[in-house]
């Protein structure tokens, strides 16, 4: 998969990306990435990239024409997603991330300033997409979160193919808590089903681990949940057993 991130900072997603299991990806070559800096696209002596809001206010907005000039110099097929980020975007989730990996390329725009002009939005963007409702100074952040989430679901990206099977989100629930050696820390003992080697009452143990996650930590997804009649039995004893 390919990834284009318009920005007046490469550097940032560049060096953010480098580390890890994406950085190891981008070498491997599984993902690529390129940061294309807009301000190599000025049509100003200067180097200008924003101006002053029409109509008065604070802040400089980002002018179209270096971000047009910068999307138009991509080698990328017509349909390519344009992502921009915002926290006036749709709120990014696993859903979302999933939906982005299906993709071959995407190109992210990243704002700075009170934002950029409207009628790029309008022009090249087919997605605005925030990571949560606080304002960031610029989209780097966000574009980085983003290509680490999507690049991640990628065959190839993490070492084994179903690492990502198990974990939080994938069902909506959240995943169950995980132990390593030592046997015992600070007095507390790991739970012994996990020590009994019958992967049946392990997988069963952390579903309802799982459960009960979800109940506790993300009551709003815990209520979107379908469950069968044993794991509704389970619940309603846990909940029962723990509101007194
Ligand atoms: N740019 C600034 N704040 C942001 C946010 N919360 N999400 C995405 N992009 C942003």
């Amino acid at each position: 998969m390919d990834f284009y991130v318009l920005t007046l900072f490469p550097e940032m997603i560049e060096n953010g990306l480098s580390h890890s299991v994406i950085g190891r990806s981008l070498k491997e070559g599984i993902i690529r990435l390129k940061a294309i800096n807009i301000r190599d696209f000025s049509t100003s002596k200067q180097k200008h990239v924003d101006d002053y809001p029409y109509g008065g206010g604070c802040g400089m907005v980002m002018q179209p024409q270096p971000i047009y000039d910068a999307f138009k110099s991509l080698d990328v097929p017509s349909k390519t997603r344009v992502v921009y980020m915002t926290p006036q975007g749709r709120p990014f989730n696993q859903k979302i991330a999933e939906e982005f990996a299906k993709e071959e390329s995407l190109i992210i725009l990243c704002g700075h300033y009170e934002g950029v002009d409207e009628r790029i939005i309008e022009e090249i963007v087919t997605d605005e997409i925030s990571i949560g409702d606080f304002v960031l100074t610029g989209g780097e952040l966000a574009a980085m979160a983003v290509i680490d989430a999507v690049a991640r679901l990628k065959p190839g990206v993490l070492g084994k193919e179903d690492s990502f099977k198990d974990e939080s989100f994938t069902d909506n629930t959240l995943e169950y808590p995980q132990y390593t050696r030592p046997p015992i820390f600070m007095g507390k003992e790991v739970p012994a089903v996990l020590l009994s080697g019958h992967h049946g009452n392990v997988d069963k143990w952390r579903r309802q681990q799982s459960l009960i996650r979800t109940y506790n930590k993300r009551p709003d997804l815990y209520e979107k949940l379908e469950l069968s009649k044993k794991e509704k039995a389970f619940m309603e004893e846990y909940i029962n057993a723990t509101s007194t």
